[in-house]
């Protein structure tokens, strides 16, 4: 079986067009040294003073970056001049797939029903994936998800999954694709194999002021999807206060740059962008989230986290040719027939974890109220995505564990009547001095006015792009 593929068509492609250009000039030169005419500072200045940067620039500075050949102090400057002046769009597709081409590419040819992902830029409460992979395989299509790990406020699908019991990402390639076939959905840990140039551009970036650059983040987000394998996408670009991105205009120009790589690449992309300026359903967390994802495969759970599930499999049903209407790819009936659930159950038990088994909860827990009665007008998406970070449901550094059971459960969302002294919140933690690190935090994310206040419910799906 071929798993694997290494992504040299590309390289050697672009090798044979540059030989070709250059041919005049250099006679029948080897490859090796026509790709000693680049040099990186040359290339820093072209993009440092505005100019596009050729393929075969784009392809030498990725690919010697990743080999280690060009300094990371020369590819944080360039990375700089990218988030100053930019990439076109030629350059960024031309980015991306040789970030792609710095690694192995995952061959999914051998599985017979159609392959579509999803991908969130990263929300509060963002379980979507939980429900929402199941959800599309038990509708025909096959889900082939490789996450990651939370950092900051926003939480981790992985992290959130491993707070069941016995479940592990860790699959071996042949694992991988009989899981896909047979059950259609799997959620597992990316390798450190799929496009390690971003892995470690991303690592620069991160210490160097070059994260918030619209090319770099399209490029190092559809890279890991592109190099993944799937034959279509759907993106969730979140915007709001607990996003990456709380602007609608820019994530609407982040959105288009990822729709346009996808294509490029021969992957049907579609971006919804999603409001986040409040937390997805009631629950923020690890543990807590699995549950409420269940509930939502249940047919039921809070309304908002089940109008994006669908929302989300429909657009991915519909770029793979099924008709999210037609009985048998239906997603609100393969949610209220229980098919939905039946997929999740086969996708936790394959990866070793036991769907029945009891959560781990918190153990202890704290409820804040309200300080007056009236409308809650606010729940901020930040503040509370912070407060279940400093409760022990996020990491401050990579590699640090997380609490399972730690996080929030909101009582009263925006919109929601309230008494003083009633509940707003429930504070879930394992260990009591968090409470005091998460109590105002938390307590400053709410807004309540008075009880005939105006109130107009946030949008939760702003445009499409694709
Ligand atoms: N997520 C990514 O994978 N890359 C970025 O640059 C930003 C967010």
């Amino acid at each position: 079986m071929r798993w694997w593929r290494h992504d040299t068509e590309q390289s050697g492609h672009a090798a044979h067009r540059w030989n070709s250009a250059f041919s005049h000039l250099w006679g029948d030169t080897g490859r090796e040294k026509m790709s000693e005419h680049f040099d990186a500072v040359s290339i820093i200045a072209d993009k440092r003073d505005g100019r596009a940067l050729s393929d075969g620039q784009i392809d030498w500075v990725i690919s010697n970056f990743a080999r280690g050949e060009v300094a990371d102090e020369q590819m944080a400057a360039l990375a700089m001049a990218v988030l100053l002046n930019g990439l076109n769009a030629a350059e960024l597709s031309r980015w991306t797939q040789a970030m792609v081409g710095s690694g192995e590419r995952l061959d999914l040819a051998s599985v017979s029903r159609p392959t579509v992902d999803k991908h969130s830029t990263g929300g509060v409460g963002d379980k979507i994936t939980l429900p929402l992979t199941p959800l599309v395989a038990a509708c025909g299509a096959a889900v082939p998800q490789l996450s990651g790990r939370g950092l900051g406020h926003t939480g981790g699908t992985l992290d959130k999954l491993e707070s069941i019991p016995g479940w592990s990402p860790h699959l071996s390639p042949e694992a991988f694709l009989a899981q896909l076939e047979q059950i259609g959905a799997v959620v597992a840990a990316a390798s450190g194999d799929l496009a390690p140039a971003d892995r470690k551009l991303y690592a620069l970036r991160d210490v160097t002021g070059t994260v918030e650059s619209i090319p770099l983040i399209a490029s190092s987000i559809m890279s890991k999807k592109i190099a993944e394998g799937t034959g279509a996408l759907v993106l969730d670009v979140k915007v709001g206060s607990g996003a990456f991105m709380r602007d609608l205009a820019q994530a609407r120009e982040l959105a288009q740059a990822m729709v346009r790589i996808g294509k490029d690449a021969g992957v049907a992309t579609v971006a919804l962008l999603t409001g986040m300026d409040v937390p997805l359903g009631r629950a923020v967390g690890n543990a807590v989230e699995v549950a409420e994802a269940v509930q939502v495969l249940r047919g039921g759970g809070p309304a908002d986290v089940r109008e994006l599930v669908i929302a989300l499999a429909e657009e991915m049903l519909r770029l793979v040719g099924r008709d999210p209407e037609s009985p048998e790819s239906s997603p609100r009936e393969a949610l209220d027939s229980g098919r939905a659930h039946a997929a999740w159950r086969g996708m936790v038990q394959a990866q070793g974890g036991d769907p029945d088994a009891p959560l781990p909860e918190a153990a202890h827990r704290e409820v804040l109220v309200a300080p007056r009665s009236g409308r809650v007008v606010a729940a901020d998406a930040r503040g509370v995505g912070v407060a279940a970070w400093r409760l022990g449901a996020g990491r401050e550094r990579q590699g640090d564990p997380v609490s399972f059971g730690a996080g929030v459960l909101l009582a009263k969302r925006p919109g929601d009547l309230v008494e003083a002294g009633e509940p707003l919140a429930t504070m879930l933690a394992d260990d009591r001095e968090r409470f005091g690190w998460a109590r105002d935090v938390l307590a400053n994310s709410f807004a309540i006015a008075d009880h005939e206040a105006a109130f107009t419910a946030p949008a939760l799906i702003l445009d499409r792009v694709g």
